[in-house]
């Protein structure tokens, strides 16, 4: 049985400047991922800092912060079947000049750093940056919880 699973994604500003947040969207909804919190905004530069704090000695940092402050992301908590491997399925290998057509990454990424969007790795990582993106009252009840 697939667990039921909560994974956080950012599509990113480069697939934001193309007006690509709605077919990305839609590719979560049609693969079964229920979208159940979802926000436009800018990051800051502190925001963005602290998002990838894990890669803050990696050299491609700096390059990273400037790139996801550059424009709006959209970001939203997707729920669904092994919700976490499905997305990372759909959005395709970290470098987009390797993700296949058909994948979100393959379709709207350029390059390493610029590939459109950003999903969870791990049920760890997925709590955590869920968390520090979306408050508890900005994230829908479990479906079998809302009134009929
Ligand atoms: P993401 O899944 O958001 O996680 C970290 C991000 O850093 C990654 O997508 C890329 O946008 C970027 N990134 C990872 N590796 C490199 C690299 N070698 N050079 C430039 N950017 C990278």
């Amino acid at each position: 049985m697939p667990e039921i699973q909560r994974t956080l994604s950012i599509v990113k500003p480069d697939a934001t400047a193309k007006g690509a947040a709605g077919e990305i969207l839609r590719r979560f909804e049609v693969a079964g991922l229920r979208v159940i919190a979802l926000k436009m905004v800018r990051l800051t530069e502190a925001q963005a800092k602290g998002f990838y704090a894990v890669h803050k000695s990696r050299p491609f940092f700096a390059d990273l912060v400037r790139f996801m402050t550059s424009g709006p992301v959209v970001m939203s908590v997707l729920e669904g079947p092994d919700a976490i491997a499905k997305n990372r399925e759909l959005m395709g290998p970290t470098d987009s000049t390797k993700a296949a057509p058909g994948t979100i990454r393959g379709d709207f990424g350029t390059d390493i750093e610029r590939n459109a969007v950003h999903g969870s790795d791990a049920p760890e990582t997925a709590r955590a940056e869920i968390a520090y993106f979306f408050s508890a009252f900005e994230i829908l009840a479990p479906v079998e919880a809302l009134p009929a």
